[in-house]
């Protein structure tokens, strides 16, 4: 059964390590994440961006595609299904569609429409017993081929967002989706420390783990890191393991194109990737 993540994410906080969130896009990538999860003992959440959410045919789909694999794949570790980004009103047909925590990303609004808007769903996800991740600050990333760098949130903002009680927070600390460029300056980890002492026990989350620095990643769980969110490293292992496989030649010509045979590769790359983060986060045998 999905859970939502406040448990996961208040135990992680307390214990100094961090929950991954892997973003799925497919039934290979969904199988590939929890199998990992399953077979490392690590609670996880699952990751939903809107555009993936649409990709894989709405989230009614998603939420009878999880429930199933954990069902059958016999599932029992803490599973979040979890929406990334999400806008007010996708939020909204998130938790209709059966999500066990969705994140509202108001960071692009004037702070006092991102508290308002914040507000509600706190109501709407407290008497539902979801988790709900709110952002400050936004994190930047590629669009069009330009890399935006990503803000720093502002402290005061930070708190008075966790004070309206929801159950995890990401903060802009500098972080950026996707690769970091090579004049990339870092993580601010005066930023979160000031974020850190603000607000308390709530569980921060790290956007854009892929490509940071080990040394960085393990920082930021000591500066109160609960969840950290990765994406294009999975899709990297997966591109990369698939182009090997068409590129070897194997058997194309025979069984080699039976999308099971062709989408292996990937799905152990995928798994490869994950082990590796919940192994570097520290939430292995944490179930
Ligand atoms: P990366 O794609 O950089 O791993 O970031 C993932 C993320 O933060 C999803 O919200």
């Amino acid at each position: 059964m999905l859970v939502s993540a406040k448990d996961m994410l208040n135990k992680a906080k307390a214990g100094k390590y961090a929950v991954g969130q892997f973003n799925i896009n497919n039934l290979e990538w969904t199988k590939a994440v929890l199998l990992t999860a399953q077979e490392n003992n690590s609670p996880v959440i699952l990751g939903v961006s809107e555009g993936a959410g649409k990709y894989m045919g709405g989230y009614k789909t998603i939420v009878g595609m999880v429930n199933g694999l954990m069902e059958e794949l016999k599932i029992t570790v803490p599973v979040a299904l979890h929406l990334d980004h999400g806008s007010f009103e996708g939020a909204h047909k998130c938790i209709e569609a059966g999500f066990s925590s969705v994140m509202f990303d108001g960071s692009h609004y004037p702070i006092a429409e991102n508290i308002e808007k914040t507000k509600s769903l706190v109501e709407t996800c407290g008497k539902l017993g979801l988790s709900l991740e709110a952002e400050v600050g936004s994190i930047g990333g590629e669009e069009d081929g330009v890399v935006g760098a990503g803000e720093c949130a502002d402290p005061d903002e930070c708190k008075a967002i966790a004070d309206l009680g929801v159950t995890m927070l990401a903060a802009g600390i500098g972080n950026i989706h996707g690769k970091y460029p090579a004049n990339w300056a870092g993580l601010s980890f005066d930023t979160l420390a000031a974020v850190s002492e603000k607000t308390g026990d709530m569980p921060l989350v790290l956007h854009g783990g892929t490509g940071i620095p080990e040394d960085m990643i393990k920082k930021a769980i000591s500066l109160g890191v609960a969840k950290i969110n990765v994406n294009t490293e999975c899709q990297l292992s997966f591109a990369e393991a698939t182009r090997k496989y068409i590129e070897s030649g194997k058997d194309l010509e025979g069984k080699g194109f039976d999308p099971r045979k062709l989408l292996a590769p990937g799905f152990e790359a995928i798994k490869a990737t994950v082990k590796e983060k919940m192994e570097l986060f520290g939430s292995v045998n944490q179930a």
